[in-house]
């Protein structure tokens, strides 16, 4: 497979980072040439961006820092698969601009991991909608910080986590994947 940047955004608990794991192992064994990278907002906010928070405009730096990284590794041959919430309009559009300086946005894949806030809440893998809740976690996105529905035009694939199984889900992000990059 060929370089790309695969970008899932939505609320945390949707299930990026699930579908992203998934699509890891399911290109290391179709694709076992190819150089697979995986970033996402928990791995990056403890390291290179660890003084940022999540004011808005603590999130527009890391969107931004987490896109440049990822093109970096993308220009150096990976396949990139970023999970970040991107909550906002004015963030998943900073995404496209980072690749589009460069003329690479036909190298960018987006996917809005699109699955609504109460199973997202009732999922609450890390605990961390409770805590938000209870005003233990301030700015938390979906409670008290925005999240904006990308339009879709926006995105190259929508995926709804509450309809479809994992392997669903993989199966029609290969689909798109094979459409958009001629697989
Ligand atoms: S983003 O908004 O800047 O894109 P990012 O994806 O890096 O967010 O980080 C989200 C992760 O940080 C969540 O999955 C969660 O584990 C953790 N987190 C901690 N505090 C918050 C908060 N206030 N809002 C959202 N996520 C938070």
């Amino acid at each position: 497979m060929n370089p790309c940047v695969i970008w899932f955004l939505g609320l945390s608990g949707s299930g990026k980072t699930t579908l992203a794991n998934a699509l890891f192992e399911d290109l290391k064994q179709k694709s076992p040439s190819s150089l697979l990278k995986k970033l996402d907002g928990d791995l990056l906010r403890n390291g290179l961006n660890n003084n940022l928070g999540f004011s808005l405009e603590g999130r527009t730096e890391n969107i931004r820092r987490s896109a440049e990284v990822a093109k970096l590794f993308y220009e150096s041959g990976f396949v990139v698969l970023s999970s970040f919430i991107t909550p906002t309009h004015q963030h998943q559009n900073l995404v496209t601009d980072i690749f589009e300086r460069d003329n690479q946005h036909q190298n960018l894949f987006k996917i809005f991991v699109d699955c609504p806030l109460e199973i997202c809440e009732q999922r609450d893998v890390k605990g961390l909608y409770k805590k938000a809740r209870a005003g233990e976690i301030k700015e938390f996105t979906g409670i008290s910080s925005p999240f904006e529905k990308p339009m879709s035009n926006t995105v190259d694939l929508i995926i709804d986590s509450s309809q479809f199984t994992i392997l669903e889900s993989i199966e029609l992000i290969n689909i798109k994947l094979a459409e958009k990059f001629f697989l």
